[in-house]
């Protein structure tokens, strides 16, 4: 085990019918605000590869096989401990992040393993460009992203107008609170990785790995007209 394992409370085994998200919650903010954790849980907390990781492995008691596994690198391992209200917003940005897919492209392996990508390991970004009619783009690492705006200046950032195929609409459409939250999780796992190539123009020379994104094969007609329906033929 290593130093920073010892100065956290020993691990948990939480064996409560109370919401685990719930309990997630408060026992990250009790592990980083240096209390103990509560008297009716056993804790374990080990430390994973990354020095300031720690991972909090949660049970609901019959069902040990369905653990829910959260790993709270820089929640814990960061020094100051953030305010309650702010532990629930990372939460809350932890969950916004793994469901809109911006693990897909901006974490290296993951849509490949069905997600079983370390979260310390998570929006490093990826030096596979994507090669269109616009050039090649490479999916930023967004951890290094975070810590060069401030939180007031990412909700302009993260709207701004990108090259294909980042889905830049779907973060111009989100809301600031769910924009703050995205912000505050990424920053909470700390700067960790290299800064992704510049875009290239259309007919540059490609030095790395890219993947082809045209399409091929679509059919004669405008996609803003879809064709229509033949009598019933589907
Ligand atoms: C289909 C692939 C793809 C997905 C999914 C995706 N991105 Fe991206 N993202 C990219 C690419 C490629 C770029 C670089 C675009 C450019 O150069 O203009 C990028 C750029 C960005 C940038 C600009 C970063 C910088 O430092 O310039 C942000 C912020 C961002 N993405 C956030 C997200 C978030 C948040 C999600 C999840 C909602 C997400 N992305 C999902 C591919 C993707």
């Amino acid at each position: 085990m290593s130093p920073e394992c010892k100065a956290l409370p020993e691990v948990s085994r939480i064996a409560s019918a109370a919401g685990a998200l719930a309990i997630t919650s408060v026992l990250l903010l009790a592990v980083g605000l240096g209390f103990p954790p509560p008297a009716d849980a056993e804790t374990t907390a080990r430390s994973t590869t990354a020095p300031q990781a720690a991972r909090v492995v949660i049970a609901t008691a019959p069902q040990a096989a369905k653990a829910a596994t959260v790993e709270a690198a820089g929640v814990i391992g960061t020094a100051p401990a953030p305010a309650l209200a702010d532990a629930a917003s990372v939460t809350r940005g932890r969950y916004l992040v793994s469901i809109s897919g911006c693990n897909d492209c901006h974490t290296a392996g993951y849509s490949e393993t069905g997600g079983r990508v370390a979260q310390s390991d998570w929006l490093l970004g990826q030096p596979v460009g994507f090669r269109g009619p616009w050039g090649v783009s490479y999916p930023a690492n967004l951890r290094l992203t975070v810590q060069s705006v401030t939180e007031a200046e990412w909700l302009k950032f993260a709207r701004v107008e990108r090259l294909p195929p980042m889905p830049w609409f779907a973060l111009r459409d989100m809301n600031d609170d769910d924009l703050r939250s995205m912000y505050r999780f990424i920053r909470s796992l700390g700067a960790k990785g290299e800064r992704m190539p510049a875009p290239l123009a259309p007919n540059a020379n490609v030095g790395t790995p890219y993947i082809q994104f045209t399409p091929q094969n679509l059919p004669a007609v405008s996609q803003a007209a879809p064709v229509a329906k033949q009598g019933g033929r589907g």
